[in-house]
């Protein structure tokens, strides 16, 4: 058998973010430095992830976060290894996390320029049953200039600085994007680093997917609901797209990047702005949607030029390839 070839020169994504860096002149080297940090909590989380079942991780904590949601004893773990991680890196100034219900303020001697939204543990509903999970964060530089505030978390989208998210899936992949498009890196257990495997990835610009949860179609409104007929029961000489909906939002949108197609959590009658939440999951995704060329909206404009009130409202999202997500739009702005 062949022995494993041992690379002597991967391209990690530690390398990658330096190679970036010295690429601006007077960069700091503290993106480099926070980047790093959140990398040590992702590996940190797929371990945990999978030993799980072993480790007694799954299952609930027995406490209730401010989205009114059963914690899962991961999404625990994960948080308090982002905020710890975080923190200890001297790069981040506030945090916004799903599982919090405040703004996380880093104290003054530590400090950085950063403000860094998460999501910790995305998918919790699928944990117990071993269905890909991920974690979600965007990050964003302080813009008050005094005292750290609310306000540096309720930037728009368009501010963002890097995005990325982590898969927890048949390997582990780190997606991330610092404004010059999307680069994958697969996690090789056997150096413990991420390693470049998707470099400069570009969305299709049609797919033959559409995800959604169907079971709330007697909420949608008419639009929607005419967009997903069209899916099934295709006008004449075209194909009927594929129904695929994970239940986790980034294996979900991981998918649709890969393959090309649609995602779609739109706004319905009993959940006005639908369900996922703007600063850490809608914005992040967005972003990094938008870095490979495709198109991320409410319904009514890019995800991206939402100014957000409060840092957990949530946002309608439709995203994908740009003639999936245009047909949408047709759809939903004929009505
Ligand atoms: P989280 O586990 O971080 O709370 O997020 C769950 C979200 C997202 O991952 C997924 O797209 C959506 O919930 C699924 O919601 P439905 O079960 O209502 O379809
Ligand atoms: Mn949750
Ligand atoms: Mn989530
Ligand atoms: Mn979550």
């Amino acid at each position: 058998a062949q022995p494993q070839r041992i690379e002597t020169d991967s391209m990690t994504l530690t390398r990658f973010v330096l190679a970036e860096q010295k690429k601006v002149p007077h960069a700091t080297g503290e993106l480099t430095q926070l980047l790093n940090a959140l990398l040590t909590a992702l590996k940190a989380v797929s371990s945990a992830v999978r030993r799980g079942g072993i480790a007694k991780l799954h299952g609930i904590a027995g406490l209730t976060n401010i989205q009114g949601e059963d914690q899962h004893k991961i999404d625990v773990l994960a948080n308090k290894l982002f905020i710890n991680m975080l923190k200890s890196s001297f790069t981040t100034c506030l945090m916004v996390s799903e599982e919090n219900e405040n703004v996380i303020e880093v104290e003054t001697e530590k400090q950085g320029k950063y403000v860094v939204c998460f999501d910790p543990l995305d998918g919790s509903s699928n944990i117990d049953c071993l269905v890909s999970i991920g974690s979600i964060f965007c990050i964003y530089k302080k813009i008050s200039e005094g005292e750290i505030g609310v306000q540096d978390a309720l930037q728009p989208g368009r501010n963002i600085v890097a995005a990325g998210y982590a898969l927890y899936g048949s390997a582990t992949m780190v997606m991330l994007s610092i404004g010059q498009g999307v680069n994958g890196f697969m996690l090789d257990p056997s150096i413990g680093e991420f390693v470049l495997t998707e470099r400069n990835v570009r969305i299709k610009p049609r797919g033959k997917y559409y995800s959604i949860n169907e079971g709330y179609s007697q909420y949608w409104e008419k639009g929607v609901m005419d967009y997903v007929n069209n899916k099934k029961y295709p006008k004449e000489g075209c194909n009927a797209y594929n129904a695929r909906y994970i239940g986790s939002m980034v294996a979900d949108v991981h998918r649709t990047i890969m393959y090309g197609g649609i995602f779609i959590y739109p706004a319905n009658k009993k959940s006005p702005n639908g369900k996922l939440r703007l600063l850490y999951e809608c914005n992040p995704m967005a972003y990094i949607v938008e870095q490979a060329g495709g198109i991320a909206t409410t319904g009514t404009k890019p995800v991206l030029d939402v100014v957000p009130e409060n840092i957990h409202q949530r946002c309608p999202i439709a995203l994908g390839s740009p003639e999936d997500v245009n047909e949408y739009l047709e759809c939903v702005k004929k009505v």
